[in-house]
């Protein structure tokens, strides 16, 4: 079983779906409205911990009514919170999401999460150099990530640095991270001015670039490789990037190679899209295991 930590958002996702997409100034009628766990990290802690692997979690919560539903979520997704702090007075963080025209659109407003600093990742040394697999993404402060870089490199642990939502980063934490997967659109923010293939180029078996129902693609040192998404009908593909990134982790946690890392993590995210929720449609490793796709 692989040892994975992950340091990343826990918030609440409040979704509502409408047909339309609401523009400027414009009021359109709903048709739902759910509150259900997410925050990218949280996401990828719980879809790793499905898949099999041994998962410490290290994020804030608030004081509030979220923060309780957000921690009992990982008890029962057997996420360890030991390093997951309820930060008093503060308000945990939320997810506004619209699910319209077969896409959606979120603005999160980060909450706790913004007390997710280095002082949390140096309280969790212990954690990270044991792990197996360290896995960030961008909802926290930036200062967190270039520290949790910095760390990683230093104990010779692997990161994968998921970076969305996307914003500039520096080529020292660049270089240090293991794996970036960026989508087109955060590629495009981390690369300014460089196409994806000499983006791909630059960094062999390093840089996967994810592209939505068409698959993931990268350089492997002698070509370019897309490895395929499977075609299922999607409910809800809010999530799908952090099952990927959690599925790729937990195979390579295992010490699979890359290419049978990628298919698998493709396997899992194209499960994920079928049901409702962030975590609605995170499969357990049996499933991915025996789903015809
Ligand atoms: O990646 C999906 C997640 O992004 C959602 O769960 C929401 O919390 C947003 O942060």
């Amino acid at each position: 079983m692989g040892k994975i930590a992950v340091i990343g958002s826990s918030s609440m996702d409040l979704v509502v779906t409408a047909a339309k997409r609401p523009g400027a100034g414009e009021t359109v009628l709903g048709k739902s409205f759910t509150t259900v766990p997410g925050g990218k990290g949280a996401n990828q802690a719980v879809a790793a911990a499905r898949l099999g692997a041994d998962v410490h979690m290290i994020g804030c919560v608030g004081e509030d009514h979220y923060g309780q539903a957000i921690l009992n979520n990982f008890r029962e997704n057997r996420v360890h919170i030991r390093f997951v702090e309820m930060i008093t007075g503060a308000e945990s963080g939320t997810a506004h999401i619209i699910l319209a025209e077969g896409d959606n659109s979120i603005v999160v407003v980060e909450g706790a999460n913004h007390y997710v600093r280095p002082d949390s990742v140096r309280r969790a040394h212990s954690i990270i150099a044991a792990a197996d697999m360290v896995m960030i993404q961008q909802e926290i402060p930036a200062e967190t990530v270039e520290y949790t870089a910095a760390l990683c490199a230093k104990l010779r642990v692997p990161l994968i640095l998921n970076p969305a939502p996307a914003r500039p980063i520096s080529w020292e934490v660049i270089e240090k991270a293991s794996f970036l997967t960026p989508n087109e659109h955060e590629a495009a923010i981390l690369f300014p001015g460089m196409s994806s293939s000499a983006v791909l180029r630059q960094h062999p078996n390093k840089v996967f670039i994810t592209e939505g129902e068409r698959g993931v693609r990268y350089f492997n040192g002698v070509k370019e490789v897309l490895i395929p998404s499977y075609q299922v009908e999607p409910a809800d593909t809010t999530g799908a990037g952090d099952t990927f990134n959690a599925a790729f982790a937990v195979a390579l946690a295992e010490g699979k190679g890359i290419e049978e890392s990628a298919t698998f993590a493709n396997r899992a995210a194209s499960l994920s899209v079928t049901r409702f929720g962030a975590q609605g449609g995170m499969p357990t490793r049996t499933e991915v295991e025996q789903a015809r796709l």
